[in-house]
């Protein structure tokens, strides 16, 4: 079931996900969040840190983020452990131990992703975080991805490498592959909040509210879950 909020700006739109977010936090006396990276939950995370700055604590919360590239070091500049620590970590008091990222750079990666999925089971998760993908992805579930699928690897599709292209110094410098968390995994969650602004996510939102139930559709499976909330601004939500 959708709970559709439609903002003005995506500074509205950050600030409905924060209030989304925050109530979740309150509530829990460890709020397990879920993650994620990319432009959509910038706002949000800024309005974390400015929660934060007035005193509000974090330290109580676990996190587990979506999904990380494959073959990039965790340090190098755009690895979703930067984005994470740079935007958010950073600048609270979230303890190290408790933040959770695939590990891209695993000798063994099938053995990370079972190690993910293993430690995420071991939790519920309260909220998690979502943009989607122009093409309908969730996490790195590219179009045709089961929706009972767990943390695994996955190729990324050649839309997406070119949409995130826009961080890197070339599309050739993409990563080719990712470990992601699964639909299965994702929509695990007790409470889904799915931020989306701009015009090219509007066929992407009108599929995931409107469209059939469809793997070529990852994030259509979201019709079946009990609690999303959507936040979009009016460019996102015009075809709907
Ligand atoms: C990020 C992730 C992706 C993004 C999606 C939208 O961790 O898993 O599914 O949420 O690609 O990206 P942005 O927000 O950059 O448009």
């Amino acid at each position: 079931m959708f709970n559709i909020i439609i903002c003005k700006n995506y500074e509205e739109v950050s600030a409905e996900a924060f209030k989304v977010l925050k109530e979740v936090v309150v509530k829990n006396e460890t709020p397990v969040l879920g993650l994620a990276t990319g432009s959509s939950p910038i706002g949000l995370y800024k309005n974390i840190q400015a929660d934060h700055k007035k005193g509000y604590s974090y330290s109580k919360c676990i996190t587990f983020n979506l999904d990380e590239y494959i073959g990039i070091d965790k340090n190098h500049e755009q690895s979703y452990w930067t984005f994470m620590h740079e935007n958010l970590f950073n600048h609270l008091d979230v303890k190290e131990e408790n933040i959770n990222i695939p590990d891209g750079n695993s000798d063994d990666p099938e053995q990370a992703c079972l190690d993910y999925e293993e430690k995420l089971n071991k939790y519920e998760v309260d909220l998690q975080v979502l943009g989607i993908g122009s093409n309908g992805h969730i996490g790195f579930n590219e179009p045709g991805t089961a929706f009972d699928s767990k943390t695994q690897i996955v190729e990324l599709d050649e839309q997406t490498r070119k949409d995130n292209a826009r961080f890197f110094d070339s599309i050739d410098d993409v990563p080719t592959h990712s470990i992601t968390m699964g639909i299965e995994s994702i929509t695990r969650a007790k409470k889904i909040v799915v931020i989306a602004t701009g015009e090219n996510k509007a066929d992407a939102v009108y599929g995931m509210i409107k469209g059939p139930v469809t793997t070529d559709l990852p994030a259509s499976i979201l019709q079946r879950h009990d609690n999303v909330v959507v936040i979009l601004d009016n460019d996102a939500a015009s075809k709907l």
